[in-house]
């Protein structure tokens, strides 16, 4: 995405780095040879920290036996497929770079163990393995179009299972209006997490009603495989008919709140981005238009398609919303 960044002075609190996260290991006596030795041994612990992080991020996928997942034919598609290679190595994924290609970046992030979250204002806040919550839910595979904000565009066979599923595990109260969805928080794997000019870690949000309609999906997989590191995995959410950025990676913490999240791009530039961001040909970026998109692989210009081409599904969902920004 193209965006004004933040000056340097302006560090969120979020990325104050707490002294003890760096000095908790050892309690030392604050003498030169103490001070020595802490060199040394801090030095050793990186060493180990990093080598089972090397481990970690190496170790094969778990979930793989279980793909492929039967696809639900209710989603069907205009256009083919992107080609997989497409799909997989041309990415955003900003914890890992600003570029498009970030494949070896994104290879570093240990996908397990990776807890999930869900807490806020539910009647059963848990904790949950990505694998157990793997065998709770429906799994299946759906042909889904996905369009970024900077006018590119895909067609994915997206594995995973109905949000809903998720949020009615949860049974959230009357009170839950939002879901703030959180990306893991990692500097050490992602080094663009370590930049002051971003409001890490990255927070994406959508309303319940959305979350229960019958599109939103959360993604384990794609092309019949796991996900590949850089599209998300293990766990990411794809809501079709918004822009790409809503679709937050990673994802390690579901909030229900009565508060309306503050997304990652709104918190950057709040004049391009907001909490909506559906799709429409008819209202431009302020800096481009969405009119025609292109797709990844043949760079075929189209036409934009409201809602990008889901109305039937989503347009409902907007109905009492006019004064809303429903489209930025
Ligand atoms: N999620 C995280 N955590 N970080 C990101 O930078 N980029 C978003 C979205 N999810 C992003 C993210 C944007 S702008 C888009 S278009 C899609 O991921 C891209 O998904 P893809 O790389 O699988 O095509």
């Amino acid at each position: 995405m193209f965006i004004k960044v933040k000056r340097g002075w302006e560090i969120p609190e979020s990325l104050a780095t707490p002294e003890h996260v760096f000095f908790n290991r050892r309690k030392f006596l604050t003498t030169g040879a103490a001070i020595g030795a802490m060199t040394i041994l801090s030095a050793c612990d990186q060493k180990q920290e990093a080598q089972a992080q090397a481990e970690a991020s190496a170790a094969p996928d778990p979930s793989a036996s279980l793909y492929p997942f039967k696809r639900n034919e209710t989603y069907t598609l205009d256009r083919d497929i992107t080609d997989e290679q497409w799909a997989a190595t041309y990415n955003n994924y900003y914890e890992f770079s600003s570029g498009k290609r970030l494949v070896d970046e994104a290879q570093a992030l240990p996908i397990r163990p990776w807890t999930l979250t869900i807490d806020g204002l539910v009647a059963k806040p848990m904790q949950i393995g990505i694998d157990d919550l793997m065998k709770k839910m429906p799994l299946e595979e759906r042909l889904y179009r996905h369009r970024c904000v900077e006018t590119w565009s895909m067609a994915v066979p997206w594995s995973g299972f109905a949000l809903k599923e998720l949020v009615k595990l949860a049974e959230p109260k009357a009170e839950a209006k939002y879901l703030r969805l959180e990306t893991f928080m990692n500097p050490e794997v992602a080094g663009e997490q370590k930049s002051p000019f971003y409001p890490w870690p990255y927070i994406e949000g959508l309303t319940v009603e959305e979350a229960m309609n019958d599109l939103a999906f959360m993604v384990t997989g794609m092309y019949g495989k796991p996900a590949p590191k850089q599209n998300g995995a293990p766990l990411r959410i794809a809501l079709p008919w918004k822009y790409g950025f809503k679709s937050g990676k990673a994802l390690v913490k579901i909030t229900f709140t009565d508060e309306r999240p503050v997304n990652f791009w709104q918190a950057l530039q709040s004049s391009e981005y907001g909490f909506w961001a559906n799709v429409n040909p008819e209202v431009p970026h302020p800096r481009w238009s969405q009119a025609t998109e292109r797709m990844l692989g043949n760079d075929e210009p189209r036409p934009t398609l409201l809602y990008n081409g889901y109305a039937d599904f989503v347009a409902p969902l907007y109905a009492n919303l006019q004064g809303e920004k429903l489209f930025m």
